[in-house]
């Protein structure tokens, strides 16, 4: 059921930031312009009805949360469009600052190489890829999610993607020189599974590079001290009964709500430590050659300076090299 409220835009700004600060608890430390500006993209684009002039309708928000809840769990063919336009924008500064920049220094020239996109989503970084010399006609995109593969391969049409499962790859043994995948393996129950696809579908001395999150920041425990929200990794180092936060050593599922583009956008993966994805290559075959935790680059600084500082000194993601042996 869908409520249609009649009401002033002051009104509407003051009935979003009460909720919203009641919901997101976080939402006091952040920057109320940020917070609004987003809410007003996501109004925008979905639940704005003009009435007249001056009063402009908008659907409960309670309701629009509680929908987003249901729906919005890893649906990336929902954020397909947004997600590809961000990225071309250098909006999302995840990938711009902290991700690209760790995968930057750990790749090689790529002439001449035979190189599949693992859970490519709207294909961006085949511009990334292209950079560092793979031809367009040697680059194969995969993603589980059909509308970022339509959207790839509107915009890349030159590139070949396909809609598809990593724990299962459609293409023959010893098929390519080299295999990419930026934060996507995360969203396997069982990164074995896909680690063993990737050896066989590699050809001898092939290599594969690829990120996902780092324990440190996506294993933590979300926990509200002072009206504030911290993400913790630690434990109580008194003598009384131990608490611990997160679980480093444990791979386990996940999920994480964050509000985004006017709406809150649940993620849920599934997160272990470094030791654990390298044993894990191992077992499959791999030899890993190197291995990073990511960093914020300099430049982030001028873009966001508290991004930054989060960022620089914890590791949001990491990178495995690996070799077929
Ligand atoms: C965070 S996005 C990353 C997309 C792209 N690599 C990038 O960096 O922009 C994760 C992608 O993994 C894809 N994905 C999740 N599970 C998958 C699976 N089992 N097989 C293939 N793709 C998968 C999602 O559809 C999504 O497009």
């Amino acid at each position: 059921m869908i409520n249609i409220v009649k009401i002033s835009i002051e009104e509407f700004e003051y009935e979003i930031y009460s909720k919203y600060k009641k919901i997101f608890p976080s939402a006091e430390r952040r920057k109320w312009s940020k917070i609004k500006k987003s809410y007003n993209e996501g109004i925008e684009r979905f639940y704005k009805v003009e009435l007249n002039e001056k009063t402009i309708g908008f659907i409960m928000l309670e309701n629009v949360i509680n929908n987003c809840k249901l729906v919005m769990k890893n649906d990336y063919d929902y954020y397909a469009k947004d997600r590809h336009d961000k990225l071309l924008a250098g909006l999302m500064p995840s990938h711009r600052f902290v991700e690209k920049p760790m995968m930057k220094d750990m790749i090689e020239d790529l002439s001449n190489k035979k190189v599949l996109m693992l859970g490519c989503g709207t294909g961006e970084e085949s511009i990334f890829l292209k950079a560092f010399g793979a031809k367009e006609e040697d680059l194969i995109g995969i993603d589980l999610s059909k509308k970022s593969i339509e959207l790839a391969k509107k915009s890349y049409p030159n590139i070949t993607f396909i809609v598809g499962d990593m724990s299962k790859l459609p293409f023959e043994d010893n098929f390519f020189d080299y295999i990419y995948s930026s934060l996507a393996i995360h969203y396997s129950p069982n990164p074995e599974i896909v680690y063993k696809e990737v050896y066989r579908v590699l050809k001898p001395n092939g290599k594969f590079l690829f990120s996902l999150v780092h324990p440190i920041r996506w294993a933590s425990f979300e926990k509200e001290i002072d009206g504030s929200l911290y993400r913790l990794i630690g434990c109580s180092v008194d003598d009384k009964e131990s608490t611990v936060f997160g679980s480093y050593n444990t791979f386990k599922e996940h999920t994480h709500t964050h509000f985004s583009w006017g709406i809150n956008e649940t993620l849920s993966f599934y997160v272990g430590s470094p030791s654990f994805h390298f044993k894990l290559l191992r077992k499959s075959g791999f030899e890993v050659l190197d291995f990073t935790e990511s960093k914020a680059i300099e430049e982030t600084k001028k873009d966001d300076m508290n991004y930054y500082i989060k960022n620089s000194e914890l590791p949001q993601f990491m990178a495995f090299l690996a070799i077929k042996k």
